[in-house]
C-alpha cells in the first residue's frame, strides 16, 4: 500500500487536476484506489460529483474509525473510492496542534483504512501547516507541480529548506512542470534551471497548459475520460506511469 500526496505550499499550481486524474489513472490500471481530499475547498469530491458526509468532523475525522469509513463514497469508476473534503477540515491544522502526537495523527487516521487499498491519494490544500508536516511524514511520495516561473521555483526551493530543516527525506518529494507553455521563453529557462539544480527531484513528464484540463471543472470527470487522446491525458498517461515506477522502485 501506497500514500502519495500532491502538495505544494503554492495555490492554483494544478495540485487537484492530478489528484484527480491520477486517481483515475491508478484505478483504470487495476489498483484499489482512494482519493482523499484533504483540502475544505472541497475541489475532488467535486470534480468526481460526489457529496462530502456533513457528520465527518475533524474529530471524527482523526479519532472516528467508522464514521471516517461512512464517509467514503464510491464514484462511477471501478476500484475508485472518494473521501470527499467538507468546511469543517479547515478546523484540521486548529485540531492537531492541540494533540499529543500532532505530527503523526493522519498516518494513525489511515491506519484504519489502509488494508481496503493499493494507493491512497491525498489532495492537499496550500500551505505548510502542522497537516502538511502529517502529509509530509504520512505519504511515500509527495508530488509537486511546479509552474515554471520565478515565484514557484522559489516556493520548491522553500520545501526543500523545509524538508532539511525537519529532518524529513528530501527524497520523497518528486516535483514536475505543471501548466507548462512552450511558447514562454521564461518557462523553458526555468525548466532548464530547476532540472539542473535538482536533478534527481523532478520527473520528466510535464503537463502542458491546457484548456481540456480548465474544462474539468465543466464537465466534471477527470480529462483522462473526457478527452482520451488530448495532449492534456496523454501527459497524465505519462505522470501517472513515472509516479507508479519511482513509488515502487523505493
Ligand atoms: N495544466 C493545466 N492547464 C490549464 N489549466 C489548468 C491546468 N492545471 C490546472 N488548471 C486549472 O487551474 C486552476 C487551478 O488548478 P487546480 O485546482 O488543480 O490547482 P490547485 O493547486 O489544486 O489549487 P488550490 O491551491 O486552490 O487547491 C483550475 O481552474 C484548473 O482547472
Ligand atoms: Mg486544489
Amino acid at each position: 500500500m501506497k500514500i502519495i500526496a500532491c502538495y505544494s505550499n503554492k495555490g492554483g499550481v494544478g495540485k487537484t487536476a492530478t489528484s484527480v486524474n491520477l486517481a483515475y489513472a491508478f484505478a483504470a490500471a487495476g489498483k484499489r484506489t482512494l482519493l482523499c481530499d484533504l483540502d475544505p475547498q472541497g475541489a475532488s469530491g467535486f470534480y468526481f460529483r460526489v457529496k462530502p458526509s456533513k457528520k465527518l468532523t475533524e474529530a471524527a475525522f482523526f479519532k472516528d474509525v467508522e464514521r471516517l469509513t461512512k464517509a467514503i463514497r464510491g464514484s462511477d469508476y471501478s476500484n475508485l473510492d472518494i473521501l470527499p473534503a467538507n468546511l469543517g477540515f479547515r478546523e484540521f491544522d486548529v485540531f492537531l496542534s492541540r494533540m499529543r502526537n500532532s505530527r503523526s495523527r493522519l498516518k494513525k487516521a489511515l491506519k484504519a483504512i489502509r488494508a481496503d487499498y493499493d494507493v491512497i491519494l491525498l489532495d492537499c490544500p496550500p500551505n505548510i501547516s502542522v497537516l502538511s508536516e502529517n502529509v509530509f511524514r504520512t505519504a511515500d511520495a509527495i508530488v509537486v507541480p511546479v509552474i515554471p516561473t520565478t515565484l514557484s521555483e522559489r516556493t520548491f526551493e522553500q520545501l526543500v529548506d523545509f524538508f532539511l530543516a525537519h529532518d524529513l527525506p528530501v527524497k520523497k518529494l518528486h516535483g514536475f512542470f505543471s501548466m507548462v507553455q512552450g511558447v514562454k521563453a521564461l518557462h523553458g529557462a526555468t525548466i532548464a534551471e530547476m532540472q539542473s539544480r535538482y536533478p534527481k527531484r523532478f520527473m520528466k513528464t510535464q503537463i502542458p497548459f491546457a484548456s481540456d484540463i480548465e474544462r474539468m471543472g465543466v464537465l466534471r470527470a477527470p480529462v483522462m475520460v473526457t478527452a482520451p487522446t488530448s495532449a492534456a491525458s496523454k501527459a497524465y498517461e505519462a505522470l501517472y506511469l513515472e509516479t507508479a515506477q519511482r513509488v515502487e522502485g523505493e
